[in-house]
C-alpha cells in the first residue's frame, strides 16, 4: 500500500503504522546517502519551521537545525526563556500564531498534552522533540542504527535497562513492538512502564510477531540480547531530590562488562545520550562527590568499547529527522 503522511504531525509512534515507520526509515537512508555523497537536497526552499525548546538539547536541536538548512528551509529557534508561550500566551493562542507563519513546528517540553494542543490548534505538522512521556524522533534514529548494524529489525532481542517508565522506556517499548522486536524492560518494579501502556505494546507486538516482557532480574533480562540500551537515571524536569533514591534503585541495572558479557557476543550497546559514564560533567562530578560513584547508567569501559554505537545513533538523529520533516511537509 502506498504511504503518504503529508500534513500529519509526529507526536508518538503509537500514531504510526509499521509501514509508515518503514517508509520513514527508508527515506532517512536515502537522505543519509545523499548527505554522505554531497548531493544537494534543497527540496523545501521557501518553507519555514520553528523550533520551540522548553528543555535543553544538543542532538535534537542541531538535527532539526541542520536538517532544515539542508532542505533549504528557514529555521527559527526559540529557547526556553524567549517566547511568550505558557507565561503570557496560552498554548492554543501560540499555536494559532505560529501556524500562520510557519509550515511546521518542533516542540520539546514537558506534558504530551502540550505537543498535542500545538498540533490541534496550529493547523500545521508538529513534531515531538521530546516530552516527559515520549521521544519519537529518537526512535527512528535507534531503529535505523539497529537496522544498519544487523541488517534487520524483526526478531532482534532488545533489552532496555534503567528507568523503564520515562520517555525513552515508553517509546522504545512501542517502537520495538511496532517493528517486531522482542523487547525486555529490565528494571526495578517501581520503574516499570505504566500497565496500560504495557498492555497496548503487548497487543501491538503480537500483531507484528514481536513480544514485550518486563523483568527485575538482570541476568534473565540481559541473557542473549542483541541490543542493550540504557538512558540517564534522572530525566530533565525531575527534581534533584530523586537522585538518591534513583541511584539506590538503579545501581544493579548499570550496563557494565558483566551485562554485556551475558548478551550475545555480537551485541551492541545503545544510548540516546547525553550519558553519565564518567565525571567529566558538572552533574557527574557532583554525583561522584555526593554519592561516591564515578559512573552511572553505563561504565566508561562499555561506553567506549567497540560494541558501543552511540555516536552512530547521534548522527542518525539528523537523517531521520530530515525524513520526518520532508515526509510530513512535502
Ligand atoms: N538524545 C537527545 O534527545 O539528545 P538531546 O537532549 O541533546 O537533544
Ligand atoms: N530521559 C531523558 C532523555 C534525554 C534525551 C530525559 O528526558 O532527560
Amino acid at each position: 500500500m502506498p504511504v503518504n503522511i503529508r500534513g500529519r504531525s509526529f507526536l508518538t509512534l503509537l500514531d504510526y503504522t509499521p509501514s509508515e515507520i518503514r517508509y520513514l526509515l527508508d527515506l532517512a537512508k536515502e537522505f543519509k546517502r545523499m548527505k554522505r555523497n554531497g548531493v544537494p537536497h534543497r527540496y523545501l526552499e521557501n518553507k519555514n519551521i520553528v523550533l520551540l525548546f522548553e528543555k535543553t538539547s544538543t542532538r535534537t536541536r542541531c538535527s532539526f537545525q541542520v536538517a532544515g538548512s539542508d532542505l533549504g528551509m528557514g529555521v527559527t529557534y526559540l529557547d526556553p526563556g524567549s517566547s511568550q508561550m505558557g507565561k503570557k500566551e496560552s498554548i492554543a493562542d501560540t499555536a494559532r500564531v505560529l501556524g500562520r507563519m510557519y509550515d511546521g513546528i518542533e516542540y520539546r517540553g514537558y506534558e504530551q498534552k502540550t505537543v498535542e494542543d500545538l498540533a490541534k490548534y496550529s493547523g500545521v505538522p508538529v513534531w515531538n522533540g521530546l516530552t516527559d512521556q515520549f521521544h519519537p524522533t529518537q526512535m527512528l534514529s535507534d531503529l535505523l542504527t539497529m537496522e544498519e548494524k544487523f541488517g534487520r529489525l524483526q526478531g532482534l532481542r532488545f533489552t532496555y535497562m534503567g528507568d523503564a517508565r520515562n520517555n525513552m522506556g515508553n517509546s522504545l517499548m512501542i517502537a520495538c513492538a511496532k517493528m517486531g522486536l522482542h523487547f525486555t524492560a529490565c528494571a526495578p518494579k517501581q520503574l516499570f512502564p505504566a500497565p496500560e501502556l504495557v498492555a497496548k505494546a503487548q497487543a501491538i507486538a503480537a500483531e507484528n510477531h514481536g513480544s514485550v516482557h518486563l523483568t527485575e532480574d538482570v541476568s534473565e533480562g540481559t541473557k542473549d540480547a542483541d541490543v542493550i540500551y540504557t538512558d540517564i537515571w534522572v530525566s530533565m524536569g525531575e527534581p534533584e531530590a530523586v537522585w538518591e533514591e534513583r541511584i539506590r534503585l538503579l545501581r544493579p541495572y548499570q550496563v557494565n562488562a558483566a551485562a554485556m558479557g551475558n548478551a550475545k557476543p555480537t551485541a551492541i550497546f545503545m544510548h540516546c545520550l547525553p550519558s553519565f559514564h564518567d565525571t567529566k560533567t558538572t552533574i557527574g562530578a557532583e554525583i561522584a562527590e555526593k554519592f561516591g560513584i564515578t559512573e552511572m547508567e553505563v561504565t566508561d569501559e562499555v561506553f567506549e568499547s567497540s560494541q558501543s554505537v552511540v555516536f552512530d545513533e547521534a548522527e542518525n538523529r539528523m537523517h531521520t529527522i530530515k525524513a520526518v520533516i520532508y515526509a510530513t511537509l512535502c
